[in-house]
């Protein structure tokens, strides 16, 4: 079967990763009910068909975010270790977000470092930024990105500490020592032999690219988790931020902001625009869906800075109800990692290719011809 929706991709990155790397990008944290919650709220939201209203012969899916037009209101958001779902997979999936022209975000802890993914493409790509306790390794990194001509930081706040994903217990990519996690991973790729050549042999090095400099040399991946869970800073508070703004002066987001009072504190700070995200269901586990959220906060908030949101989003229906809830731009995450790990970049491009047309059928059905005529009066009263 060729896969066309999320749905197919899911599937085929199950079959093609190895268990560890599939319970990664699929799983969430404790009970999951956060990401079950992400994916209920948006089915939950009911759409208003509306008929001969206008003329729907041609639609315009075009994007303004942050001084920059785009083909759809979507953004490939930031996915730790892509490069172990393809071969230099973060390189493909900013191919493939050039080519649709929309923005790639590369995450911290991406395999291909800020330089490799930069060179790759003509239009820099975004960049996530985990705050370090190496304040002179932050400062150097920052330096080093505006240097390659990145000027969209995305400033994730929701990882304090990572949260207790379990799924990566039971799958051997983290856990206690004596828990033969390396010996489990190993079997487990051999089970994959197009993966372990691909992408486990050919698609080396496997290093953090970004944080490379600080590993000193160590390369495993229970050093990458060792060095993330010592490394991220648990004891920032907002007024630390300055420092960002000190070594900073190209455009910021703030990712992971889920209550208004924190969307407000964000708005204080001077932040171009938020994600309002519960990092996939990833972190917190509990709290609500990030379309739950959303409504709240852009009711407040929608005209001060950006608004984007995440959590859930698996087809171009869903970017259509974020938007119906109040955000200017959806960031895709599991989204377009399955489809990495299923077809590399032709699996990023073609995926894309669905959500948009997804999106395009769902605006004329529901008598719209622009994005921007996309917000509240499009989904049924009781949703809001
Ligand atoms: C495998 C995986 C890795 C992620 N890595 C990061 C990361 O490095 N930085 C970050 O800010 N968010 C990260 N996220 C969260 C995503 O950016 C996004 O918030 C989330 O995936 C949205 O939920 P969805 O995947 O259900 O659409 C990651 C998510 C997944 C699934």
């Amino acid at each position: 079967m060729k896969p066309f929706t999320v749905s197919d991709y899911r599937q085929l990155a199950r079959k093609n990763l190895p268990k560890f790397l599939f319970e990664y990008i699929d799983g969430g944290s404790c009970n999951e009910i956060t990401l079950a919650k992400n994916l209920h709220a948006l089915s939950e939201i009911s759409l208003r068909q509306r008929v001969l209203k206008q003329d729907v012969s041609e639609i315009d899916l075009t994007a303004n975010f942050l001084g920059k037009e785009y083909s759809m209101p979507t953004v490939l958001g930031p996915v730790a270790l892509a490069g172990m779902f393809a071969r230099r997979g973060e390189v493909h999936a900013a191919r493939a977000a050039e080519n649709k022209n929309i923005p790639f975000c590369l995450s911290t802890v991406g395999v291909c470092p800020a330089k490799e993914v930069s060179e790759s493409i003509q239009v820099p790509p975004w960049f996530q930024l985990y705050i370090i306790r190496d304040r002179t390794f932050m400062k150097d990194l920052l330096q080093h990105i505006r240097e390659l001509g990145i000027d969209v930081l995305v400033l994730t706040v929701d990882m304090a500490v990572p949260g207790l994903r379990y799924r990566d217990y039971h799958s051997g990519l983290t856990g206690a020592p004596g828990t033969c996690g390396q010996l489990r991973r190993l079997l487990q790729a051999t089970g994959k032999p197009k993966w372990a050549w691909d992408v486990g042999i050919m698609g080396q090095p496997h290093h953090l690219g970004n944080v490379a400099p600080v590993l000193k040399g160590k390369t495993g991946l229970e050093d990458f988790l060792r060095w993330m869970s010592d490394n991220f800073d648990a004891s920032i508070t907002w007024k630390d931020l300055d420092f960002i703004r000190e070594n900073w002066d190209g455009k910021i987001l703030i990712k992971g902001i889920l209550d208004p009072e924190d969307a407000s504190e964000a708005n204080k700070f001077g932040a171009d625009g938020i994600v309002v995200s519960n990092h996939g269901g990833r972190q917190l586990d509990g709290v609500p869906s990030a379309t739950d959220s959303l409504k709240e906060i852009a009711s407040q908030f929608g005209d001060k800075m950006t608004i984007f949101a995440d959590g859930g989003v698996r087809s171009g229906l869903d970017v259509y109800k974020m938007l119906a809830c109040g955000a200017n731009g959806v960031f895709l995450g599991r989204a377009w990692a399955y489809a990495l790990a299923a077809r590399g970049q032709c699996g990023v491009e073609n995926v894309l290719e669905t959500i948009k047309n997804e999106l395009k059928v769902t605006m004329a059905l529901s008598g719209v011809k622009n994005i921007h005529e996309i917000n509240e009066s499009c989904i049924l009263k009781d949703n809001f």
